[in-house]
């Protein structure tokens, strides 16, 4: 990439040519850095050179030391090389030889790194000082500045949402997930960033487009189609590469990326993070949500299709024709722009959706948004971008059909208006972990309101009058499970409930079939399969316990499973078909932390994690990682065996250089058992 324009502010101040000609050096530029990092929110960035960053429509300043005094004839001109751009000076202050001058880059500047050179015009032409790194500086976007359009009003949202290093990505409904380091301010990672638009080939002068930087990252974060950053990998064999479980945070893999290119493997909260990552080091207010029971559009008609066959006398749920259709939850990201290019009266500002994790093309490249939140909210869908598949993912109907094998034909047996998009949660305001804060509403109106109607109207959703199922036949089969998540190696009980029967009897056949998921909802191995019989008279409530052990689901586990449970039955008097469907999360054996006493700056401290095997078998190849930001660098371990019952013991030492919050995380992963990890909060003393 070349950088090809020379932006330069006239009359700033004038300097006799004289001065220049007398030979030497005749500049020194101060860029004041330490004043100008802190005046701009970005004296967090690491890095060795202490490098100037600043951001754009807010003024810095800096000082030309001349080796004579200056004289108001005399003629010079500051230039920021990068694109084409104007910079606008706000203040002019003469100080015998020195001046201090303040520079305000437009509010639509190309954010980047530029480069400072002073000209001196004369007689004889220009002349430049030499290019100098110490003068180099990187522009951002500023939230901080109302013209700028990633403007945020509130300053403990812009603390949150551009300043806050940890985070924390909802993987259930009940507010459990993980912690995630983004850790958008550590050495290296601005660079990263910025090399990541230069290979996007994004033209330079789109660059001070937060809305193009958000696209053009969305289909940068993905390696498909472009050689992005992050691999995705839904498998359960991740021998090439580290398993998505295995991260701590976006800094290993923006840094892995800049070194070796694309890294291998993500998920979509891999791709969430690392991608809240660069929108936050580049100044885009920005968090990571999770929507459960995110509906994958792949048909594009806001209808989410469930089939079942009808397998003898009952029916089981099609895993080739349900494929992909639900995932447990979907990671993606907001950002919070003006939207300047779409027609103001709509109002469209604010959160927008963008999403990293390949799923559909758009436009020919695997990309989402970004998508205003508050058009889905109202159904409006005719605003770039992607509105459409988002409104699925949070809106679609589920229909279940039944397929007749014979004839090649589906039936429709009900429709759930409620169960897509349940719930959607992001980390609230403040600190390392202050719980989950639910955002449906902001998404969606009540369902079934006169305003929900109103969206579904304007999202051009045809309700189908016509439809022939029909709920009312007399029997109606839930599935009680005991919760909704069970420990690892935990036995436990279901049942399969039959209410309110009609005025005769009825005999029931039914099916219940467990099967281990990934979060997609895709179908790992089944480990259960058990058919049942029932009579029911007249208005009778029957039960059905199943059991279910651990020992039967435990080897198909795998890496992040979930077990999903599908009864399927069928009333044999009046042909009516019955189904229902839960899913249980299997939480993994736990890590512990202890410490050997409070932490303090400049004093050493041990810091220990714990992990004791509770399977009847040894565990091969157990990698480990622990990393505490600005107190533990990241670091790795492998375990070629932990025998069953028995405890290992990591122990580091740090001396913190920082007092303030931060977090310890550590993780451990090997082929039968993936997403352990521990976090702890940590308060360095000063
Ligand atoms: C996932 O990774 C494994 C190796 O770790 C590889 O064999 C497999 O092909 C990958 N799957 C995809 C879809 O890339
Ligand atoms: C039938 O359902 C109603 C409410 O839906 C409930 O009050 C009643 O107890 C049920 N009858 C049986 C037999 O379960």
């Amino acid at each position: 990439m070349v950088l090809c324009y020379i932006i330069y502010i006239k009359n700033i101040y004038s300097l006799r040519i004289s001065l220049l000609e007398k030979g030497g050096d005749p500049f020194w530029l101060d860029m004041m850095q330490n004043e100008n990092k802190s005046d701009h929110h970005c004296h967090l960035y690491e890095g060795k050179n202490n490098i100037l960053i600043v951001r754009r429509a807010q003024e810095f300043q800096m000082t030309l030391q001349f080796n004579q005094p200056v004289n108001p004839s005399d003629n010079f001109q500051i230039e920021f090389y990068i694109g084409k751009t104007f910079l606008h000076i706000s203040t002019n202050v003469q100080q015998g030889d020195a001046c201090v001058v303040g520079i305000t880059p437009s509010a639509d500047a190309i954010i980047g790194k530029y480069y400072t050179s002073v000209a001196v015009i004369g007689s004889n032409g220009i002349s430049r000082t030499q290019k100098d790194s110490g003068t180099d500086f990187y522009l951002l976007f500023n939230a901080w500045a109302s013209n700028d359009e990633v403007y945020m009003p509130n300053e403990e949202e812009r603390q949150e949402y551009v300043m806050n290093e940890n985070g924390y990505i909802y993987q259930e409904e009940s507010g459990d997930g993980r912690q995630w380091y983004y850790g958008q301010f550590v050495e290296g990672i601005l660079d990263a960033c910025i090399k990541i638009l230069d290979d996007s080939h994004m033209p330079l002068v789109n660059r001070g487009d937060a809305v193009k930087v958000c696209r053009i990252g969305s289909a940068m974060m993905n390696s498909q189609d472009d050689r992005g950053v992050l691999v995705g990998n839904w498998s359960d064999d991740y021998s090439l590469g580290t398993a998505p479980t295995f991260w701590i945070g976006s800094d290993q893999i923006l840094l892995q990326y800049v070194n070796k290119g694309p890294v291998s493997f993500a998920q979509c909260w891999v791709y969430a993070g690392t991608f809240n990552t660069f929108l936050r080091c580049l100044g885009i207010p920005a968090r990571v949500i999770t929507n459960f029971n995110s509906a994958h559009d792949n048909t594009g008609n806001i209808v989410t299709d469930l089939v079942f066959n009808s397998v003898g006398n009952v029916l089981e749920l099609n895993e080739r024709l349900t494929r992909d259709s639900i995932w447990n939850y979907h990671c993606w990201n907001e950002a919070y722009l003006s939207r300047f290019d779409l027609p103001a009266y709509q109002n469209l500002g604010g959160w927008q959706v963008v999403d990293s994790t390949p799923q559909e093309t758009s436009d020919g490249y695997y990309r989402c948004g970004p998508c205003s939140v508050k058009a889905i909210k109202e159904g409006m869908l005719g605003y770039q971008f992607d509105a459409p598949f988002v409104f699925a993912e949070v809106n679609s109907d589920v229909y279940k059909y039944k397929l007749n094998s014979q004839t090649g034909k589906t039936e429709l047996l009900s429709v759930d208006t409620t169960y897509v998009g349940m719930k959607i949660l992001t980390k609230s305001i403040g600190g390392n972990n202050y719980g989950p804060m639910d955002i449906t509403g902001t998404y969606k109106y009540p369902e079934g309101s006169s305003k929900d109607k109103e969206t579904m109207k304007n999202a051009g959703r045809t309700y189908k009058a016509h439809l022939q199922y029909d709920d009312e036949q007399g029997v109606e089969m839930t599935l009680e499970i005991p919760q909704k998540r069970v420990k690892i190696g935990q036995n436990f009980q279901m049942a399969v409930v039959f209410r309110n029967l009609s005025e005769d009897t009825r005999t029931i056949h039914g099916l219940l079939v467990g099967s281990t998921i990934y979060y997609t909802n895709i179908q790992r191995a089944q480990f259960k399969q058990e058919t049942f019989d029932v009579t029911l008279k007249p208005m009778e409530t029957s039960r059905i316990q199943v059991v279910v052990l651990a020992q039967n689901y435990m080897p198909k586990l795998g890496c992040q499973s979930s077990l999903r449970f599908v009864v399927t039955a069928k009333s044999m008097e009046n042909n009516q078909d019955l189904m229902a469907i839960q899913i249980i999360v299997v939480n993994g054996p736990s890590l512990f932390e202890q410490m050997s006493g409070p932490a303090k700056v400049n004093q050493e401290i041990f810091v220990k994690v714990e992990f004791t095997n509770p399977f009847p078998f040894s565990l091969y190849n157990v990698r480990m990682a622990m990393q505490g930001p600005n107190f533990i660098s990241y670091r790795e371990k492998l375990y070629s065996e932990i025998a069953t019952g028995t405890s290992i013991t990591w122990m580091e030492s740090s001396v913190p250089t920082r007092s303030g919050n931060t977090m310890v995380y550590a993780v451990l992963d090997c082929s039968v058992l993936g997403n352990v990890q521990g976090n702890w909060a940590i308060g360095i003393q000063a």
